[in-house]
């Protein structure tokens, strides 16, 4: 698919079909992700693909009842590994850059989906700790945002944009 028809076709999905995402499809996604630039190409997060419906539904009461995260066959959990990043980059890698490699990754991971005829929806509403538990994520790593990746279970709504003279400044 075009890139830029990609990008416009991307739209938050909240209902799935069960049809499961192929292998194929999901490994071009991952490796997508791993396509993405990273602060010092240090590469600060790691991914967690989670597919066991018992896991996706603790998901759901991990993230006041988004429920769709139960629906969608995978969920991708994209967490900052903040001692990558501070390897080089001290706090600033923590505080920052780790978050920032984490969530461009989860970005064209979303972009990859799209391209196949999957959709996603960026899910960052969640209790941190508890998603770590039902993904056993290991407590230095800090889980920053949850993809479900599916087939879409109903026709995506287009939400409005700013105009770009109020978003882009002359500086
Ligand atoms: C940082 C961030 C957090 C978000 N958290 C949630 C969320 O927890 N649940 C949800 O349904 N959508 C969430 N979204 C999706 C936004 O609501 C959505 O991207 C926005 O309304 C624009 O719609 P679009 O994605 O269809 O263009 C989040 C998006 C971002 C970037």
């Amino acid at each position: 698919m075009d890139f830029f028809k990609t990008v416009e076709d991307r739209h938050s999905m909240r209902k799935y079909v069960e049809t499961p995402v192929e292998d194929e499809k999901l490994q071009k996604i991952l490796e997508t992700a791993n396509k993405a630039p990273s602060a010092g190409n240090l590469q600060g997060y790691e991914i967690y693909v989670v597919r066991k419906l018992e896991q996706r539904q603790a998901l759901v009461k991990a993230s006041w009842d988004q429920d769709f995260l139960a629906e969608a066959p995978v969920v991708l959990i994209f967490c900052a590994n903040p001692a990558r990043s501070a390897e080089r980059y001290n706090e600033r890698g923590i505080e920052l850059y780790c978050i920032q490699d984490a969530t461009i990754a989860c970005a064209f991971a979303m972009l990859a989906a799209k391209a196949q005829g999957l959709d996603t929806v960026w899910v960052g509403a969640f209790n941190e700790a508890a998603v770590s538990e039902i993904a056993h994520i290991p407590s230095d790593l800090r889980p920053v945002v949850m993809l479900p990746i599916g087939y879409a279970g109903k026709a995506s709504s287009v939400r409005p944009r700013r105009e770009l003279r109020d978003l882009v400044h002359e500086a």
